[in-house]
């Protein structure tokens, strides 16, 4: 008798669940279990906070009042690139023909089904539609929706006098996307305008991809360097997996397609049994590869990574200038991963001046950790607040304080405004993306204006899969 609304209970719920088109059970024992793997994975895999943080509160201190936000966002979970996706897509070809896989590859026979059997999801955002598993919590979709209701409890103050006002986007759709779904996660009560900025060339300086119009840029002028360190770990894995599987012939660069196949699997189903392949040291000699290219590459182990970061950190420090003339407090902007690299190689935050080594991974002496600074959904923040007749300027990575160190005597570990703008002059110094880009060959924007030119302009590009 007791027993009976139970009954009813169940019966209802096997009702309910045809509904969701269902995989497997065995999901509901992974998903979650493969969290710390995530800082490892180049900042493919889903979001996590800031690793290490010293214990400052993110929330303004409590004897100041917020007075101006700025945030340049990543999107959120995605699927692959084209250009990954092919290669992973190549490296699980050589699986599949396997009759009967085994060691850490026997899941591929247990009814496995591949996350990307074609090309359909490439460069999109993971949303509620495109998932492989009805029950993924690491959706690019709801991450973006979490992260503005997020954003509203610390900072709806903000919008007390100015509930309509814009948002910023690049025009990839993925970053567009995350962007659209952050506003609707705001509610009804707010009226955004949604700025569409060109990613194309002609955009010039007035973008938030200003690499992308940087014609001279060479992102591989140090691949010597990055060339020199060790593939050891890539090997180990190749060699662990052919002895194990008779006929399975995987190279270095078949290892290495694994971790991204790991990552964008997560992304696409909430976990991924491929990740179980690695052990923990080939997690970090992975991971510092990643910081190494991303440094040399798009960072301050490149010549120009800084100077172009300079367009939109220039940018950033002029509006916190204006803060009391602007009627808009808040400053949302949404972008690539690789523009927020370049923004931070300018800010300086994770650039102790030192290039990073090849011969092997600092455990010890490591700054430049480029995963948990753009993970998917990827969020900086720049406070603005006044304690006392005084400003004060600080910023957020991913939900952690990250003091500019010599200048971090202010409440909370900021920076008094004046040492802000002298700090942000020699960090600028130096830097001129119109020369050094040779922007005029292709662009007559040589500025960054859409902050203040949008409600004549309307920016409203096409979105395109990129
Ligand atoms: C898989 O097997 C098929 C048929 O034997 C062959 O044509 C194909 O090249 C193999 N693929 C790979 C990636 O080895
Ligand atoms: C915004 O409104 C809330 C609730 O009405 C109020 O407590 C807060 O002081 C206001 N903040 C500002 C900055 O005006
Ligand atoms: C929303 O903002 C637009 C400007 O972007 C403005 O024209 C419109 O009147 C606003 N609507 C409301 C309901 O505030
Ligand atoms: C950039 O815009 C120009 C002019 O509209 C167009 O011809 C070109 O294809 C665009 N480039 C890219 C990469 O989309
Ligand atoms: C980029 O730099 C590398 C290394 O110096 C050089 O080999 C390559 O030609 C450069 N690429 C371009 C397009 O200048
Ligand atoms: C790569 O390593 C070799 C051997 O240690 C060294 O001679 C060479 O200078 C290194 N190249 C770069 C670009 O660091
Ligand atoms: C897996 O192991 C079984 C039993 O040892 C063996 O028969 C089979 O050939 C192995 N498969 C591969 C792909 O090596
Ligand atoms: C494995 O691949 C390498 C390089 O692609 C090739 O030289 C070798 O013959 C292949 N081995 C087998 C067993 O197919
Ligand atoms: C802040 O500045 C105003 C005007 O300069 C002054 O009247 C006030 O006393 C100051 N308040 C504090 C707390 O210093
Ligand atoms: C900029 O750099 C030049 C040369 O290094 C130096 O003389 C000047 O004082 C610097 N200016 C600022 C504002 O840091
Ligand atoms: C750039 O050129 C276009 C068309 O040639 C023109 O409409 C636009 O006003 C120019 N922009 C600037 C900033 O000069
Ligand atoms: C990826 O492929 C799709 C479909 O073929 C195409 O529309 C898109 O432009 C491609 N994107 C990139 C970045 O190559």
């Amino acid at each position: 008798m007791v027993a009976l609304p139970f009954v009813l209970l169940a019966a209802a719920l096997v009702e309910a669940a045809p509904t969701l088109p269902w995989k497997k059970d065995s999901d509901i024992d992974i998903i979650g279990t493969q969290e710390h793997l995530f800082p490892y994975l180049a900042g493919s895999a889903p979001h996590f906070s800031y690793p290490l943080s010293y214990g400052i509160p993110k929330e303004v201190p409590e004897q100041c009042t917020i007075k101006q936000v700025q945030l340049f966002a990543r999107h959120g979970e995605r699927y692959p690139t084209n250009g990954t996706g092919a290669k992973i897509a190549a490296t699980y070809a050589k699986m599949a023909n396997l009759t009967a896989a085994n060691g850490s590859l026997a899941f591929l026979n247990n009814g496995y089904e591949f996350f990307i059997p074609n090309s359909d999801n490439f460069e999109e955002l993971t949303t509620w539609e495109n998932t492989l598993d009805p029950i993924n919590p690491y959706l690019g979709e709801q991450d973006a929706r979490l992260h503005a209701r997020e954003f509203l409890n610390q900072y709806s103050d903000l919008l007390n006098d100015t509930t309509s006002f814009a948002m910023f986007t690049s025009n990839s759709k993925r970053v567009h996307d995350t962007a659209k779904f952050f506003a609707d996660a705001l509610g009804d009560k707010y009226n955004v305008s949604m700025q569409i900025i060109d990613e194309n060339i002609s955009s010039g300086a007035n973008t938030l991809t200003p690499i992308n119009s940087c014609t001279v840029y060479n992102e591989s002028e140090n691949a010597a360097v990055y060339a020199n360190y060790s593939t050891a770990y890539l090997k180990d894995i190749a060699t662990r997996l052919n002895n194990e599987n008779k006929g399975l012939n995987l190279t270095t660069s078949d290892a290495l397609n694994m971790f991204s196949w790991c990552a964008y699997e997560v992304n696409a189903k909430g976990y991924s049994e491929i990740c179980e392949v690695f052990k923990p040291e080939e997690l970090v000699y992975f991971s510092y590869y990643d910081d190494l290219t991303s440094y040399y590459m798009d960072g301050p182990g490149n010549s120009l990574g800084k100077t172009v970061g300079a367009v939109n950190f220039n940018a950033s420090v002029e509006l916190l200038k204006q803060s009391d003339s602007l009627d808009q407090k808040v400053w949302l902007s949404f972008t690539h991963d690789t523009n927020i690299v370049n923004y931070l190689a300018a800010v300086g935050l994770f650039d102790d001046g030192n290039k990073l080594p090849v011969s092997y991974v600092p455990i010890k002496n490591h700054l430049y950790h480029k995963s948990w600074m753009v993970p998917q959904g990827a969020r900086v923040y720049t406070q603005l607040y006044e304690c006392s007749n005084q400003t004060y300027v600080r910023y957020v990575v991913n939900d952690v304080v990250i003091p500019i160190e010599k200048c971090s005597s202010g409440p909370g570990f900021s920076c008094e405004f004046e040492d802000f703008i002298t700090y942000a002059n020699s960090r600028l110094n130096g830097t001129n993306y119109v020369s050094s880009c040779e922007i005029e060959k292709t662009s007559n924007q040589t500025e960054l204006t859409f902050y203040w030119d949008y409600k004549t302009k309307n920016y409203n590009a096409s979105l395109l899969l990129q």
